[in-house]
């Protein structure tokens, strides 16, 4: 067995020693989207720093635990903060949870993020449901699947032509519907951050046909559907991205943490609606 292939069993078996639940679903919150976990009920939470080989989240706005119980009568594991590419580490260790999460048996994995809104029609507090992305930091040459593949896990070529699933994108826009919950669908683009993005480079992301422009999410999504999970993924618009020069405004952290406040009860009602009604 590698190494890593052991990591992720020790991990696993931690977590396993404390859940009460062995969960089907993993949902990821992103960046001020940390408040949605509140809503788990008989709920174990395991910090990070407590499972054996886990990174850290060193970011404000992430708490940097697993938040383990039920919703919806379903057992779930919400990841409460993620690691990211731009804290320094490798893109192993940013999708490390996801390897664990299916090391637990788990098959569904639900991603949120906040993300600038690139499409001008996007307004902050809306919802968008990724359809599709574009890996730019992938493209140049940083991602999770590079290195010694290990074939009991997933195939070394991977087809990316269906990464978001088709039946839960429908389910998740009926349910938005449903709920009155206004979300696109559109196109996320990864750049690695920690900056925000120039003017000139947020015309760029437009017109390579982005709609959102965020820091994480599509490693996450690469490593799962290498070991075949079902994936769905929402952006939260905390910000609308500057394309000019002639703005006064600049993008800032303290306004994506803001948007979150709108978002957390939106995006409740949607992830809410999505597990009641998820094929088992
Ligand atoms: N750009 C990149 N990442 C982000 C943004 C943004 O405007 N907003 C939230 N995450």
């Amino acid at each position: 067995m590698s190494d890593e292939r052991r990591y992720y069993q020790e991990s696993a078996a931690f977590i396993r020693q404390q859940m009460r639940h062995a969960p089907e679903v993993a949902i990821v919150l992103g960046s001020g989207l940390g408040g949605f976990a509140d809503a788990v009920t008989n709920a174990v939470s395991i910090p990070y720093e407590n499972i054996p080989h886990f990174p850290t989240s060193t970011v404000q706005g992430h708490r940097g635990r697993l938040v383990i119980g039920e919703l919806e009568g379903r057992a779930v594991l919400v990841q409460q903060g993620r690691s990211h590419f731009y804290e320094g580490y490798t893109m192993q260790q940013v999708t490390y949870a996801v390897r664990v999460m299916y090391t637990l048996g788990i098959k569904t994995l639900i991603l949120t993020n906040a993300a600038g809104g690139v499409n001008p029609t996007y307004r902050v507090g809306e919802l968008m449901l990724i359809e599709d992305h574009i890996n730019l930091v992938g493209m140049v040459g940083n991602n999770p699947l590079m290195g010694k593949n290990d074939d009991t896990l997933g195939p070394r070529f991977l087809g990316m032509s269906h990464a978001y699933d088709r039946q839960l994108r429908d389910l998740a826009r009926r349910v938005a519907q449903e709920a009155d919950v206004p979300m696109h669908s559109g196109v996320y683009m990864a750049l690695s951050g920690p900056m925000f993005e120039t003017p000139a480079e947020v015309r760029f992301v437009r017109a390579a046909g982005a709609d959102a422009v965020g820091m994480s999410t599509v490693h996450e999504v690469l490593v799962a559907r290498h070991m075949g999970m079902r994936v769905l993924a929402f952006s939260g618009i905390t910000n609308q991205s500057i394309d000019s020069l002639d703005s006064e405004h600049d993008a800032n952290h303290e306004e994506v943490l803001e948007a979150g406040r709108v978002l957390v009860p939106r995006l409740t009602r949607v992830l809410l609606g999505v597990l009641r009604e998820l094929p088992a």
